[in-house]
This record gives C-alpha cells, structure tokens and sequence, in this order.
C-alpha cells in the first residue's frame, strides 16, 4: 500500500522573515561505522521566504554564521572551523538561495546554490511541505550536499553527508548514511505583502524554533505487517537458551537458510563483517570441544550443530560491492586500524545478535557461548589471522530438560529513559 503524498497549497503572497534571535539551524550527521550520530546547531544570521502572487513556488534566502556551529566538542568545533573544513574565518557566512522551480507530486523541486567553504556548486533543493497558520509560514525543504564538490578536504571520507536545507554545514565525524539529505522545518512570521518592507518580528512561541528533522524519503509511505503473538512468541517470550539437544540432525540446507534470513538485518555502511564456520560431529567438532569452557563442552560436543561466528578483520574489501556508491571507504578502514576494528566488532556483534534470532526463525534452538579459548579456536580454525571467533553458538531441537531456570529481564522502567 502506498500513500500518495499530498499536493502543497500556497502560501498568501508576501515576504516572511525569520527571527534569527529564535532560530536554531539543526545538523546531523550519521558516523560511518554507527557508533552514534552527531549533532551540531549553528546560528541563523537571516532568512527570507517570498512568496509570489502567481502560482509559483516560493523562494527562500538565508545565511548561516558558519563560525558558530556548536556540536559540545571542542575539538570537533575547531576542526569544523579549521581552513580545511568550513574555513570560517576567510568565509564566515553560508548562504543559501533556494529558488524552486519545478512542482511535482507535491513538492518544488531547483536549484539551490549552497555557499560552504566558499564554494557555491549548485545542489539539488526540495521544498516538501508549505503550510501557513495565520501568520505564521512552515517550510520544510531538503538538499544532500557533497563535500567534496565544496572543497572540503579534512577528513577525507569521513564527513560525506551533512544535514540540513537550506544551510548545511558539513561535520567532521565518519557519515555513510546513504539516505538523501535530512530537512528541518523551520516557522517563518509573515512580515508584510511585498509592497511592504520586512520587519522583524520578536520570537515569541510561534515564531521561529530549532530544526525538526525529517527524511525527503517519506512522501511514499509503504505499509508494514506485524508479527502477530505467534511469531513474537517463537523470536523472542517463548524462545529459550538451549543447553541440551535431541538426536534430530540439522541439514546444511538449513543452516544456509539461517544466514540467508540472517543477512537481510542491517548493518553501517552494509558492511557485513560476520562470518560462519560450520562445524561438524566428527574430528573438527572434537579439535573444537578442546577449546571450550568445561561447563560448555557437553554441549558443544552434541549439538547437531555448531556455529563459530566470527568477524572478517578485512570486511572492508567487500565495499566497492557492498557499498557501490562509496567504494573509496574501503581505503578509509584501511588507513584507521582503530575505527575498523571497532566497527568491525561492532557490526559483527550486531549480525551475531541477528543469527541467533534467525535461528529461532527456522524452528530452532540456539545455544550461544562466549565460553571458550578465542586464541586456541583462532589458532585451529583460522590460521592465517583473517577470521577471528567472536561467539560459538550450538542449534538444534532441544532434548531432554533444555532449559535452565529462566531469568529476571529488566523492566522498562529500569532501561527506558525519555528525553
Ligand atoms: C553472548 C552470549 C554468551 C553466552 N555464553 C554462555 C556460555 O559461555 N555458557 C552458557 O552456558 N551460556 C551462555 N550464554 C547463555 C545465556 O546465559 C542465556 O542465553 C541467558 O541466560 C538467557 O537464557 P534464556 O534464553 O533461556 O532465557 C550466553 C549467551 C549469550 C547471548
């Protein structure tokens, strides 16, 4: 099912000014590897919106003060202002000029000349939504913004997507977030018809606040199916921690089809790290029982089988493929060991969390263990040090007395904060 975006009414014709006293540009930038977004805010010096008599969409005018993008890190706000990022003390300012010039279901779309650096390449701007309450004008509007067409040379890679219309200001923390370029809405007051001049309005609570953010993706809305109790059931109140299994084997059929289901869960910047070894009853399975815990070698021993997740220390090779519009990341892992491995494990952790849920999605139990000798397993299985063993996890149906007592889960009053 689809929904179909609805078709922007204009606006009373006139000039509408935005307070800069009340206004908040919000930023956000995704990190590369996931390990958490950043935010900044930067002042509005001034911004206008006309509105024409004909039906013609509106065009917007604002400049940004770049100097004083705040994000709560020192050392970040110095590298945004440093001469290889915003450059702020030769070009203080970040103007832009959103002239909309096509409508389609129910969006402007035009160019929109974003200043940053200095460097003003034309950029692709949306208005997406105009809507007038009184006085009072809401505009949201998008553009993504390339930072290498604005000359930003700090940080290569790491700062490919900065958030914000008409005023972006590129950040320098990782970005992979493919979506395209997050809007704010921002209120504008209406100043006067344009036979008047533009006065200022003080702020007050109708007037111009911070950013909301919203993604231009949503003006087609796909429905979503809910598991019913059943499959909530089976994934996650009554799937249990298997520690014993009945004699009833587990085809290599199915465990393919476990990583294929597993595989569809996601991951920052689609980088897959986890890899499977399957390890089967007979000599492999016994070199592996050597090497775990001992309260966790009956198990292993008789499962039907047994996985040893592990992550692929150069799962950056896959992303010309796996990331094919941002091949050139795959050289930014390899030149920060640091923010690979971290994202590395991160990711792999995640897909490891994924894999038990599809294991349990096929029917099965999964018993995961991180009980063992990483070394000794390594050492056995992945002797050339690409592959590292991050989680053994036995599957099959589940034998006699499986479960062990169940235990307490934190209640979402101990877990949940509200902000
Ligand atoms: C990452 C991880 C490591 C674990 N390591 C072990 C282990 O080494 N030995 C073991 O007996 N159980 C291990 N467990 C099982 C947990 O104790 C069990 O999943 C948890 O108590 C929940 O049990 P339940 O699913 O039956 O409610 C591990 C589970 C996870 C997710």
């Amino acid at each position: 099912m689809t929904a179909i975006a609805t078709p922007i009414v204009l606006p009373s014709a006139g000039r509408y000014r935005s307070d800069p006293a009340c206004t908040t540009v919000a930023v956000k930038a995704t990190h590369l590897v996931g390990l958490g977004a950043v935010t900044a805010t930067c002042a509005l010096r001034d911004a206008d919106v006309t509105v024409g008599e004909t039906n013609t969409a509106p065009t917007v005018h604002a400049v940004s003060d770049a100097g004083s993008v705040a994000s709560g890190t020192s050392t970040r706000e110095g590298d945004i202002r440093a001469p290889t990022f915003l450059d702020t003390a030769a070009t203080p300012a970040i103007p832009v000029e959103i002239r909309a010039v096509t409508r389609s279901t129910g969006k402007w779309t035009g160019g929109a000349p974003i200043t940053a650096h200095g460097v003003p390449p034309p950029v692709a701007g949306t208005l997406a939504h105009v809507a007038q309450r009184g006085a009072d004008l809401t505009l949201k509007g998008g553009a993504r913004i390339d930072r290498d067409a604005h000359g930003i040379t700090a940080a290569k890679g790491k700062a490919w997507l900065a958030a914000g219309s008409p005023s972006p200001s590129p950040l320098r923390e990782p970005t992979t977030d493919p979506t395209p370029g997050r809007t704010r809405r921002r209120r504008h007051r209406q100043a006067g018809r344009s036979r008047h001049p533009i006065t200022s309005k003080p702020s007050n609570d109708e007037t111009i606040r911070s950013a909301d953010m919203i993604d231009l993706t949503d003006t087609i809305s796909p429905a979503l199916s809910k598991l019913d109790d059943a499959g909530r059931a089976t994934l996650f109140t009554d799937a249990r921690t298997a520690n014993t299994f009945a004699a009833t084997p587990v085809s290599d059929a199915e465990l393919t089809a476990i990583w294929d289901l597993a595989k569809w869960a996601p991951t920052s910047a689609n980088t897959q790290p986890l890899r499977i070894l399957y390890v089967h009853p007979g000599h492999a399975r016994e070199r592996l029982v050597t090497h775990m815990n001992d309260g966790n070698k009956a198990k292993t021993a008789s499962a039907p089988a047994v996985a040893v997740l592990a992550v692929d220390t150069r799962f950056h090779d896959y992303i010309p493929t796996l990331l094919p519009f941002r091949p050139e990341l795959k050289d930014v892992f390899d030149a920060d060991e640091e923010m690979r491995t971290g994202a590395g494990l991160f990711n792999a952790t995640l897909q490891a969390g994924y894999f038990i849920l599809a294991i349990r999605a096929h029917g099965l139990a999964a018993g995961p263990m991180a009980g063992f000798d990483a070394t000794g397993i390594d050492a056995a299985f992945f002797p050339d040090g690409r592959w590292r063993s991050i989680l053994v996890v036995n599957i099959g149906h589940p034998g006699p007395n499986p479960w062990f007592a169940r235990l307490p889960r934190l209640d979402h009053e101990d877990t949940i904060r509200w902000a």
